[in-house]
């Protein structure tokens, strides 16, 4: 095993760089608002990740926001923003993220021929002047500056290196190999890792990095690779999100670091205990649902179904498991409360699961528990996390669903009500028919706010198992090339329904009033010139 000298306190530590926020975010169908992005990184902090990886502030407005929010209020992990290996995309980047405890630009340009001929249309000359002149002038602004050369499996190795070797004379201190279209394989990126390491040799004097997409399904086997090869930071994403088919997932990285520490020695600062509700954060907020048999965060992750499975693990759970549920967080159904449970308990039980509520949300989660108890026999710690989540988001500039009505049965065609309240308080409300009562529902509350949005993805869940389980219902609506999603929680899945649609609404028109403003800012700015 090859070792960097890297510029860190200890050669073992693997630094965990978070993009869930970033490339994550630009999975298809993502589009999280200011306040969902803080309080993922808020969970990203609390899960112990050295970096996070914000946002692209120079893409729009709502994104610069965002990444400006969480550089202000989020303690302990690096805050990072990306730019092209352009001056404006530099600036704003550090615009952005200057307020952070710890700052750090994260700029990058091509190497790869394929992306210099056709996608930048420039020479390699040009690639090289270009990452020199855009790691200087990050420098000019903060000392922590991390350069990639984007698609570098693709490209020439040699010329790759010498681009590096000039963005670290420039005084990069993270140099970063991305897998950018999951090409290449675990051999053949640790060999580009010994090749780095001889063609330039100065890479031993910084942190290098491993940024690999899912493309062949090996983006977790290769950023493995590239560790045991040197590198001292991965980036990888909650769920493997990411550009087309994601990125190196966190959980499963972060795990086989730690499960495998045996053969290698390595650990991450990740808090394991924090993955399970990091997971199901990110997953309830993106719309992005985890697979039930995805490693580590799946919900039969540690099921066993085969009586001989089921046998051995009673007797000695090491015979068929090789982590356990508590380590990775997902034990957290030990909390239990019933409908006389008082607002104490649900404080308490609510403190224990990480959530700090007081005051009106406390009020206003304590009323929406005892909904939920006096239809359920028990409130596990899992329907406090799903009703929390959803109670405690601000909504007072938000649409809600204010009733519904339904009628179906398999002798007459479903017909239902809804009633929408807007921010200003006022009740709109609108009938309509569909094939099934969930159909109609979603017809009603149209007819009620007079839009139309195309229903892009509809998915229910049980938040726990048994017969009286919360049911989850993720939608996912588009218009004006915009997308959004809403989640709602209920003991009845119609319900659920009708209240994730109504999110999915508002949080849509958001979108579109976002976007609206950014681009009139974009002519503004077009007009007043630079
Ligand atoms: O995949 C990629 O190359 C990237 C870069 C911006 C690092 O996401
Ligand atoms: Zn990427």
């Amino acid at each position: 095993m090859t070792s960097s000298t890297v510029n860190n306190d200890d050669a073992n530590r693997v630094h965990i760089f978070d993009t869930t926020l970033r490339d994550g975010e630009q999975s298809p169908g993502i589009s999280l608002n200011t306040s969902e992005k803080v309080e993922i990184a808020q969970q990203l902090a609390r899960l112990g990740v050295d970096v996070i990886e914000a946002g692209f502030p120079v893409t729009s407005p709502g994104d610069f926001e965002a990444v400006q929010q969480i550089a202000r209020s989020v303690e302990g992990p690096t805050i990072c923003g990306l730019a092209r290996a352009q001056k404006g995309d530099i600036d704003a980047s550090w615009n952005a993220i200057q307020d952070a405890e710890r700052p750090r630009i994260h700029t990058f340009i091509s190497t790869s021929d394929i992306h210099i001929e056709h996608q930048m249309r420039n020479t390699r000359d040009d690639v090289k002047a270009g990452a020199r002149a855009a790691v200087a002038h990050a420098k000019s602004f903060c000392e922590d500056v991390e350069f990639s050369p984007m698609d570098a499996t693709r490209a020439d190795i040699e010329f790759t290196a010498e681009v590096c070797a000039i963005a670290v004379e420039e005084g990069a201190t993270v140099i970063n190999i991305p897998d950018t279209v999951g090409y290449t394989t675990p051999e053949e990126y640790s060999r580009y890792f010994e090749k780095l390491y001889e063609f330039a040799p100065s890479m031993r004097d910084v942190e290098l990095s491993v940024h690999c997409h899912d493309d062949l399904g090996l983006a977790v086997a290769n950023s493995y690779a590239g560790v045991l090869a040197g590198a001292r930071q991965v980036e990888c994403a909650i769920n493997g999100i990411g550009e087309r088919a994601g990125n190196c997932s966190l959980e499963e990285i972060a795990m086989l670091i730690r499960v495998r520490e045996d053969t290698h020695g390595l650990t991450t600062g990740i808090n394991t205990r924090e993955i399970a509700r990091t997971s199901r954060m990110v997953s309830r907020l993106t719309g992005y649902v985890v697979p039930p048999n995805k490693a580590v965060v799946g919900r039969n992750a540690f099921a066993h179904e085969s009586g001989i499975h089921q046998d051995g693990v009673l007797k000695e759970r090491s015979t068929f498991e090789i982590m356990d549920a508590t380590e990775v967080g997902l034990d957290s159904n030990q909390i239990v409360l019933g409908k006389h449970s008082g607002r104490h308990a649900l404080k308490d039980a609510l403190e224990q699961l990480g959530f700090a509520v007081d005051g009106g949300a406390l009020n206003q989660a304590f009323k929406r528990f005892k909904e939920i108890a006096d239809k359920k026999k028990q409130v596990t710690a899992l329907d406090l996390e799903a009703i929390v989540s959803e109670e405690m988001r601000d909504r007072t500039e938000a649409h809600e669903l204010d009733f519904f009505r339904v009628e179906a049965g398999s002798d007459r065609e479903p017909q239902a009500a809804a009633g929408v309240r807007l921010p200003s308080g006022e009740v709109l409300s609108g009938e309509s028919t569909g094939d099934g009562p969930v159909e109609a529902i979603f017809g009603a509350i149209q007819k009620a706010t007079g839009t139309g949005a195309e229903l892009r993805e509809y998915h229910v869940a049980a938040v726990t198992g048994g017969d009286d389980a919360l049911g989850q219902v993720t939608v996912v609506l588009r218009a004006d090339d915009t997308t959004a999603s809403g989640q709602g929680v209920s003991t009845d899945i119609l319900e659920a329904s009708g209240r994730a649609y109504v999110r999915a609404l508002s949080n849509l028109l958001d979108g579109i009033a976002i976007k609206q403003a950014d681009e009139s800012g974009a002519d503004d700015a077009e007009i007043a010139g630079p």
